[in-house]
């Protein structure tokens, strides 16, 4: 596992990762990721969230679903990751509880030493991509993680400086 010197060395390090090596992803760094995700805090503590995890011809076919065909088809697996409508309480504040959910995944797998890349572009059809999971209509896809072993070193990301976001 990579070192990182503290939280704040993780965080500005995690970079959304868009091709990967053929490496397989190992079944207990799976099962990390989707503890991470699990723990996010949400309102009310409803846990809005559903995974679909997704590997080989499932995962390539989907890929048919976002411009983003290439990031699909690189990764190993994909995490889908639905809001259950039947457990929602409040539609904004369940987004944002699945957001939390999305980045405590993509923390955990960039501290494991893998990547992580969230699409949102993959939502412009989301209800094909229901039909073509066989998935009911409660389940409202809120975000895609593409996930592998980066290809190359990671590259340095750019922020705005908290002077310009301060209020
Ligand atoms: C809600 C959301 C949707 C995103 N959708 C896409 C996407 O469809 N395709 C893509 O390549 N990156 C997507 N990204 C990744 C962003 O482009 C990326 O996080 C941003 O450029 C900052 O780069 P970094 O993650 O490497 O720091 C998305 C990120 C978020 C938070």
């Amino acid at each position: 596992m990579r070192e990182f010197k503290d939280f704040l060395h993780l965080v500005r390090t995690r970079r959304s990762i868009r091709r990967f090596k053929k490496e397989k992803i190992p079944k207990n760094l799976l099962d990390g990721i989707l503890e991470a995700g699990r723990w996010a805090p949400s309102g009310l503590n409803n846990q809005p969230w559903r995974f679909k995890i997704l590997g080989g011809k499932e995962k390539d076919d989907l890929a048919n679903f976002t411009k983003y065909s290439s990031i699909v088809k690189s990764a190993d697996k994909v995490i889908l990751v639905f809001l259950d409508k039947n457990s929602s309480y409040h539609y904004q504040k369940d987004l944002m509880a699945i957001g939390a959910c999305i980045e405590n995944m993509l923390l955990y797998i960039h501290w494991q030493g893998w990547g992580g890349c969230w699409l949102g572009e993959i939502l412009n059809r989301r209800e094909e991509v229901n039909k073509f999971l066989g998935l009911k209509d409660n389940l409202e896809l809120c975000g895609v993680i593409a996930l592998g072993k980066p290809y190359r070193k990671i590259s340095k990301g750019k922020r705005y400086k908290l002077s310009k976001l301060l209020l």
